[in-house]
């Protein structure tokens, strides 16, 4: 055990074991190749210590959405071939479009001690996303002991994240997670003050939980992103054809009136860039005008914040003690919005 209070990869003795390591390389890809390779070097340490105790190291993540079925423009097979690079040892790479299938048993199975083998885009599945015992089953019948250092996917509660927990001997935190945990929890916990939390990404439905724990916590929540539009409609502005979670307007409208009643200051995007329509591919040339929140035209789809969202929030920031962040503020796959 730790400061953290969980085991982790420390606290286990793995030599010889079947250790199942759930990975985030939910990496970017264009044609084939990975244009982003910084989560697949922040899950060396884990993956070295373990091919360093003799596991037999069987690592497994998903890859962007492909809804349950196969898509092959979503293979995990580069991520395998830049691993075997970065780690300068084979990775055996189990392509199996039912990601527990004929070639990751019989990879299993030919391990010896520190080998190590990635199984296919476990969003291949559709009893992943739903956390359905029976995949969760299959996957911990890989192994006898399971790591969790996926951070980036550890807010889903997911076969390989949550599930399989029940079908292995041991489950603990590999190093990545408790590195976060320890800033995380330390800021969270602690924070020096003014403290501001910046949330953004698509939808509020994911973020249920962080934005009630943060109301209790935070002194400024600043909230940008596709989730800011179902917060603009519950202040009773119009989205125009913005992305819009009808069904939680009224918690938007809930937490709020909670900010208000706790003297946290909610900030949310005064001004939108916004474009015809969403970019498709997401990288696409994009023509975007800015527009005031409160004069969104019925048509245009919001895309980002604006520059005096930007000013506002940056100015928030400059005067914080503490700030953390979680999800982007608009499309930033898109060149014309990165910044
Ligand atoms: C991420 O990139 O945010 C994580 O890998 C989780 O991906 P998800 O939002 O598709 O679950």
């Amino acid at each position: 055990m730790n400061a953290l209070n969980k085991k982790t990869v420390d606290d286990i003795n793995v030599k010889g074991q079947r250790v199942l390591v759930r990975c985030d390389f939910n990496v970017p890809l264009k044609e084939g190749v990975i244009t982003d390779e910084n989560r697949i070097v922040a899950a060396l340490p884990t993956i070295k210590k373990l091919i360093a105790d003799g596991g037999k190291v069987i690592l497994c993540s998903h890859l962007g959405k492909p809804k349950g079925e196969p898509k092959p423009e979503l293979s995990l097979a580069p991520v395998a071939k830049r691993l075997s690079e970065l780690l300068g040892k084979d990775v055996v790479f189990a392509a199996d479009d039912n990601v527990v299938g004929e070639n990751a048993k019989k990879a299993v199975s030919e391990m010896k001690d520190g080998d190590v083998v990635l199984l296919e885009n476990t969003r291949y599945r559709a009893e992943e996303t739903k956390n359905v015992e029976t995949f969760s089953e299959e996957l911990g019948s890989l192994a006898d002991i399971f790591v969790n250092d996926a951070f980036g996917t550890a807010h889903r509660a997911h076969c390989s994240t949550v599930g399989v927990v029940s079908y292995v001997k041991e489950a603990v935190a590999g190093y990545l997670i408790g590195k976060e945990l320890k800033y995380l929890g330390g800021a969270v916990d602690n924070p020096a003050r003014p403290f501001i939390t910046i949330l953004g990404g698509a939808k509020v439905s994911d973020k249920l939980t962080v934005i009630e724990n943060l109301l209790n916590k935070a002194d400024t929540l600043i909230i940008g992103g596709g989730m800011a539009y179902t917060f603009l409609a519950a202040k009773g502005l119009s989205v125009g054809t913005s992305l819009l979670d009808e069904e939680k307007i009224d918690y938007c409208k809930d937490m709020l009136k909670k900010a208000e009643e706790k003297g946290v200051k909610i900030l949310l995007p005064v001004d939108c860039a916004v474009a015809e329509s969403f970019p498709d591919p997401i990288d696409a040339p994009l023509d975007v005008q800015f527009v005031d929140a409160d004069k969104m035209p019925d048509g245009l789809m919001g895309l980002d914040i604006g520059p005096k969202s930007c000013e506002l929030f940056a100015n928030e920031a400059m005067n914080a003690k503490t700030v953390v962040w979680n999800g982007p503020m608009g499309v930033s796959e898109n060149p014309t919005l990165a910044a």
